[in-house]
């Protein structure tokens, strides 16, 4: 694992930011897995101004997410759509059919997730993966469990997601269930950058640099992984041994 510690949140957002305008530049049609939540936003952040300083276009880019709420609708203001579209993708040249997302309001949700590992899979695969973590080493929404999970599937939110997700939430509002990519799909992205910023976030990062690689701490998988960058600040980092 390739760790790198930052002074705060602003300096992992130029340097995971510059990462993927690289990647975008080395290869103007790559395939990118995104991720939402609070940690990518000074990434998303100083990619749109590269954009828009003309550093770099993602008109040939593809997108895939990790994952979407179950019964929100699409353009509810706290789906992962309406995120990514207010975070990222309206302040760039990428185009709509190239950006791509469960839809948690499937009927069937078992060939949702098969449509969208299929696509995953016809697009070549995910050249770069970003990648939060939850309080509890979830990556995606793969929460702890007793086994590694495979293509994307519909889960069951555990408490710990819920605790820390409901605050984006009008009161008993957020949804208990998401569609999510699998760990062994997340695994097969050619290269996987995860950002965690915060004290809360260094338990995980201990469990998942240093613990032994379990379901349980569902992030440990990444030290089987041949080129995965960590960007950390000095709280997420605080608990690794030196
Ligand atoms: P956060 O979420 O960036 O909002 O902390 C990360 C995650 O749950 O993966």
């Amino acid at each position: 694992m390739d760790i790198r510690i930052f002074k705060n949140e602003a300096e992992i957002g130029k340097a995971a930011g510059q990462l993927f305008c690289d990647a975008v530049k080395e290869n103007p049609s790559c395939v990118l897995g995104l991720a939402t939540g609070a940690t990518p936003v000074p990434t998303y952040n100083y990619i749109t101004k590269a954009y828009a300083d003309g550093k770099v276009s993602f008109k040939n880019v593809s997108t895939f997410n990790l994952d979407e709420y179950c019964d929100l609708p699409k353009t509810h203001k706290n789906s992962y759509y309406t995120f990514m579209h207010e975070q990222l993708f309206n302040s760039l040249d990428i185009k709509e059919e190239n950006v791509h997302f469960l839809d948690g309001n499937a009927e069937d949700t078992e060939e949702e997730c098969a449509r969208y590992d299929a696509e995953i899979n016809n697009a070549g695969g995910i050249d770069v993966q970003l990648l939060g973590i939850g309080n509890n080493a979830h990556i995606g929404f793969n929460e702890p469990a007793d086994e590694f999970t495979v293509g994307s599937f519909k889960v069951k939110l555990t408490d710990s997601t819920i605790n820390a997700n409901k605050i984006y939430f009008d009161e008993g509002a957020m949804p208990h269930y998401a569609l999510t990519m699998g760990i062994e799909q997340i695994m097969r992205a050619k290269k996987i950058v995860l950002i965690a910023t915060g004290e809360k976030k260094a338990e995980a990062i201990k469990n998942m640099v240093e613990g032994e690689v379990t379901p349980q701490v569902p992030a440990s998988i990444l030290q089987n992984h041949k080129d995965v960058v960590i960007f950390l600040d000095e709280a997420a980092a605080s608990l690794l041994n030196k």
